[in-house]
């Protein structure tokens, strides 16, 4: 496909992916999702380019990582300067780090006053449920059906999806599963025009059988991303956060991929004028540099006391310089506005061809994270998951790179970085609807 903005110019893969496809596959565990046959060189903004020359639009942001666009060439050039003079020095102290921590709480709700770094968003899940426990002197922990909170032990036992746990049992006791608010696959087979969130309610006998006192807290995540993008209805958090109140627990609020402008605001929890008194953060805060936190009130962050926590690579001078970076970019492109104005146009047409076809049971989403579920039948609402490899395959083929996640891995992600523009959407938009008809 070639034309517009993008170029595919071989069959897929290309001569020089294949061969690489090829190598990889004698050295290194294959253990990846379904992706593209696509291998990457270089990306700039939306835009990637492979080893064979081709290239794409993209609807991935690696994994809702890159927010302020492929190699943003700010944050490459505050990398680049902060490789030359310092490249790790553990727990000591860099100008670095405290201007990343300054930056950090400067953009967050005022009552989450002081942080910590880590470099993958596991690390922070791990935290945050050692200090609700720290904190608390208990150790249950209440989350939720398909959540993820990452692959490390105490985060995957959190998570209430079974594919990061197979084979690996027993998980960490003290794991207590109520249902999220799936609304277009409700567990509870209620309607949510109706069930005045049932799903609360269920908490309380949730707790009854499960719980045996000592409950510590609460870890959730503003929107279910890898479950396939379930959006909880308007008001849930909040509802949720009344009910945690009231049963005086700590809440943890999982912002690994919502915050950094996903959802359209910096944080998510900004919609519903949330108070965890734990933030995870992920992803978007070092938009490629690997680098996380945890942010807290500071009363609850005091429990920690010298040689409680620690990361080899957290804080580092390098991730500390991006995480400058990147919040600068993200308030002088006012990223945030861009992805609640583009993702508005990109879900209007998404909704237009779920009407149109056969395939797409639902489209969900805010800001510029969305998913579109694809059933074998809108009635049954059977998951096709085949069909989402076909169309990662074809949209690939016509020039945009898509994923599939989800329980039954046939939710379709659209996560572009946030710097997409009128016409780098419409296009994508193009291509994909050019795909799908091809299903
Ligand atoms: C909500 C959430 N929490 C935690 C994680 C784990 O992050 P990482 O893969 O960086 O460890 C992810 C990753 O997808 C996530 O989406």
């Amino acid at each position: 496909m070639t034309g517009g903005l993008v170029n595919v110019r071989y069959e897929l893969p290309g001569p020089r992916s294949k061969q690489l496809f090829e190598r990889w596959s004698h050295v290194e565990a294959q253990c990846a999702g379904y992706q593209a046959k696509v291998v990457w060189e270089k990306a700039l903004g939306v835009m990637v380019t492979d080893v064979d020359g081709n290239t794409f639009l993209d609807w991935t942001s690696g994994v809702l990582v890159t927010n302020v666009g492929h190699c943003h060439p700010d944050l490459v050039k505050a990398i680049q300067r902060a490789c030359e003079k310092l490249l790790n020095n553990y727990e000591c102290l860099t100008e670095a780090r405290v201007e990343a921590a300054e930056k950090l709480i400067s953009v967050l709700p005022a009552h989450l006053d002081k942080c910590f770094f880590f470099s993958t968003g596991s690390e922070a899940t791990e935290a945050a449920l050692r200090v609700m426990k720290r904190k608390s002197g208990k150790f249950e922990i209440i989350s939720f059906y398909g959540a993820f909170h990452g692959r490390t032990y105490a985060a995957l036992s959190a998570g209430g999806l079974p594919g990061p746990k197979k084979g690996y049992g027993p998980t960490v006791p003290g794991s207590i599963r109520v249902p999220y608010p799936n609304c277009y696959r409700c567990p509870l087979r209620a309607k949510p025009e109706t069930c005045d969130f049932l799903c609360l309610d269920y908490l309380d006998d949730a707790v009854r059988a499960n719980s045996t006192g000592s409950l510590a807290g609460v870890i959730v995540e503003p929107y279910q991303g890898a479950a396939g993008f379930i959006f909880p209805p308007e008001g849930w958090l909040s509802r949720l956060e009344e009910w945690i109140r009231s049963h005086n627990l700590l809440f943890t609020l999982d912002e690994v991929q919502s915050s950094f402008g996903r959802t359209g605001k910096f944080f998510a929890m900004e919609w519903e004028g949330l108070t965890p008194d734990v933030v995870c953060i992920g992803k978007g805060i070092g938009s490629g540099v690997p680098a996380s936190a945890i942010a807290a009130r500071g009363e609850v962050l005091a429990v920690l006391k010298s040689g409680d926590m620690s990361s080899t690579m957290g804080g580092n001078p390098v991730a500390s310089e991006a995480v400058v970076a990147v919040v600068d970019i993200m308030r002088r492109e006012r990223l945030e506005e861009n992805a609640l104005r583009i993702g508005r146009i990109m879900k209007d047409r998404l909704r237009e061809m779920m009407g149109k076809s056969s395939h797409i049971g639902d489209v969900r989403g805010m800001g510029l994270v969305m998913g579109v579920e694809l059933v074998k039948d809108k009635t049954t609402k059977e998951p096709a998951p085949e069909l989402a490899k076909k169309l990662i395959d074809l949209a690939a083929q016509h020039g945009l790179l898509i994923g599939a996640v989800g329980t039954f891995g046939n939710v379709i992600r659209v996560a572009p970085p946030l710097v997409i523009s009128e016409e780098q959407a419409e296009e994508s938009l193009d291509i994909f609807e050019r795909a799908l008809d091809q299903l």
